[in-house]
């Protein structure tokens, strides 16, 4: 386990009063990572300061830069009860649940998947009953979670039906959570996330690796295909708002969501022309069709838009046009995308 010493404020563990401990599982991916830059330049969830932060994943993962507060990196499997105790110290008041096996890889790997996706997130549960506090927990649900393809427009009361292991997984992680939360063992939100797009880094094995690359390849000047027709519309949002959810779930009131602790956010739905539209000047040209029917068998089943009157009741931030969030990625991650393909 790796410590990194607070640069600024001194932080010692308790003394703060209405200081937080709060822990990433999933630390070191695209979101987590985000998540925890983003904790290192507030200081503070909901007003309270972060007393200390855990970042769990696979392998430590790197503490963010600047944190004013100690960060725990800690390497280990979220299905592993040991390393989940390491994960969620005693006084943990809020756990960001992230890690997870992609939809692809998942689809691919049943075992890991049920492993990783289910047993992990029963591992949360059983550490959170051993905590004297129930922590809050927000947890990275999907969309892949529900079915219904390219012509459903899905209300809050929708049925999650899945079409792949992946959604079936984050759907019975939802049903654990929800239940744990009427047991007053945590206090879950699950947050039913759209594509974030644009996903730096390189493709991965995400089903839906092709919406990021659409925008991300031709801006790095790469060549890249999409495996499905420029009709094709996917709900989706910006890694911005992404951790604007996150936060927001980790400090709302939850009473109002009584025994329903899924939220659909809202995202856009975006096709794939107009992704193409969004490209600046001859990047276009970089892009072409190369038709998938795997792919295109697991993505069609995902449903491209969503009312999310819920989520907007409670508080949850509308994801912008395209242009802002092209804009976001150029200012967030084009030149660290551009770094590390080039190493
Ligand atoms: N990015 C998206 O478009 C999107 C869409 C819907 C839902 N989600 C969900 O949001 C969460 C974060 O997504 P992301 O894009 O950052 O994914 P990511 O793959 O970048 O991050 C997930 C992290 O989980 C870690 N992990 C995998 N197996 C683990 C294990 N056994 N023990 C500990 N850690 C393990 C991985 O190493 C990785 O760092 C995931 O739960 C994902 O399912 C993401």
């Amino acid at each position: 386990m790796a410590w990194k010493a607070g640069a600024a404020g001194g932080m010692v563990a308790g003394v703060r009063e209405g200081a937080m401990k709060v822990t990433i599982l999933g630390g070191g991916g695209f979101l987590g990572r985000k998540l925890a830059a983003r904790l290192a330049a507030d200081g503070a969830l909901g007003g309270k300061p972060v007393e200390e932060l855990t970042l769990f994943d696979l392998s430590p993962p790197a503490a963010p830069e600047g944190a004013g507060f100690p960060v725990r990196c800690v390497g280990g499997d979220v299905s592993d009860a040991s390393a989940m105790s390491e994960a969620v110290p005693e006084k943990t008041s809020v756990v960001f649940h992230l890690a997870a096996v992609v939809s692809a890889a998942a689809e691919a790997d049943f075992d890991l998947g049920m492993r990783v996706n289910l047993d992990g997130t029963r591992a949360l549960v059983e550490r959170c009953r051993a905590l004297p506090a129930a922590p809050r927990v927000v947890f990275t649900s999907s969309v892949a979670s529900f079915s219904g393809g390219q012509e459903a427009v899905l209300a809050d009361d929708a049925r999650q039906v899945p079409a792949n292991s992946y959604g079936a997984q984050k759907a019975m992680g939802e049903m654990l959570l929800a239940d744990a939360t009427r047991k007053g063992f945590l206090d879950a939100v699950c947050i039913r996330l759209p594509t974030v797009i644009v996903r730096p880094g390189r493709p991965n094995k995400a089903a839906s690796s092709f919406v990021s690359a659409i925008l991300r390849e031709p801006l790095l000047g790469l060549e890249t295909t999409y495996p499905v027709g420029e009709e094709f519309g996917v709900w989706v949002c910006s890694p911005r708002v992404a951790v604007e959810w996150f936060v927001h779930a980790a400090t709302m009131e939850t009473a109002a969501l009584g025994l329903d602790r899924g939220v659909n956010p809202p995202g856009r739905r975006v096709t794939v022309a107009e992704m193409l539209a969004a490209l600046p000047g001859n990047a276009r040209g970089l892009v072409r069709p190369q038709p998938d029917p795997a792919i295109e068998a697991i993505v069609s089943g995902w449903p491209a838009a969503f009312t999310a009157e819920r989520a907007r009741r409670l508080g949850f931030s509308e994801t912008p046009g395209l242009d802002v969030i092209l804009r976001g990625f150029v200012e967030d991650d084009l030149e660290a995308t551009r770094a590390e393909r080039a190493a």
